[in-house]
């Protein structure tokens, strides 16, 4: 894995954050060490998408990058019959995904394909959708018709898997729980130089909801219920289930 120095130097002039060729390369290390408990979540989602999966139906990975959640379902369900499909708007992100899945042929049939989710994004036959990190990169404007239209191609019994960085409330808890996210980070290597400048670069780009907003967005847009499967600090993950 190749140690992500992003931001190790000072820069004079921080760009947006991009999930280009720069971030794709380092990638992998930098889940690692900048979200808590990654691997666990990705056991997690594997282990719920066995739950909801229905034979002949698609399981969607939406902001895959570099294809570790689809690993992770390849291992899961492969005794299943279904497809899997990968779905990012970044070429490098999908580029890295497919050398390793070259490498590591998966079990189960499995696209990759480059759409912007903000797009029009049309789902079919889905039992199972994740967004794992990803929709809080999607602008607030267009997370609405995402998840409709998430929910209106997933068959009655699925689900949508949603993991999120997510704003604490109120704001006091909010600053405690970013306070021990970055001690998190320092704790896996980063400098406070790294961390700074990485948070600058997210500023406009990574948009957190609320708990409450979240849940509503979900609820308000064609699932029926939702809860909590992953709570730390600033991150949470849920699972809402589709009528
Ligand atoms: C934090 S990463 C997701 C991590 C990944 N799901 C995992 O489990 O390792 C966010 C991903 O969303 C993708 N992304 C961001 N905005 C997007 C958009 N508008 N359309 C499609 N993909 C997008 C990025 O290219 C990036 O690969």
């Amino acid at each position: 894995m190749i140690k992500d120095e992003h931001f190790k130097d000072p820069k004079a002039c921080l760009e947006d954050f991009n999930f280009g060729a720069d971030t794709a390369r380092v990638f992998d290390d930098m889940l690692d060490r900048s979200v808590p408990f990654y691997s666990e979540i990705q056991r997690m989602i594997g282990e719920m998408a066995g739950d909801f999966v229905q034979a002949g139906s698609r399981i969607y990975d939406l902001g895959c990058s570099t294809g570790n959640t689809l690993i992770a379902l390849d291992q899961c369900l492969k005794e299943e019959r279904c497809e899997l499909v990968g779905v990012d708007a970044s070429e490098e992100m999908l580029a890295v995904a497919r050398q390793k899945i070259l490498k590591r042929p998966l079990q189960l049939p499995c696209s990759l394909e480059v759409q912007n989710l903000e797009q029009g994004l049309v789902i079919d036959n889905a039992s199972v959708v994740i967004l794992n990190l990803t929709l809080q990169f999607i602008r607030p404007l267009y997370r609405d018709d995402l998840i409709s239209r998430i929910a209106e191609g997933t068959r009655p019994g699925g689900c949508l898997l949603l993991v999120e960085k997510v704003l604490g409330e109120p704001s006091l808890l909010n600053r405690l729980f970013i306070k021990h996210f970055y001690a998190f980070k320092k704790r896996n290597g980063y400098t406070d130089m790294e961390i700074a400048q990485k948070r600058e670069a997210l500023e406009n780009v990574l948009i957190p909801y609320q708990d409450s907003e979240n849940r509503s967005l979900l609820l308000k847009n064609g699932y029926s219920a939702c809860d909590v499967f992953f709570r730390w600090y600033n991150f949470s993950g849920y699972i809402a289930i589709k009528d």
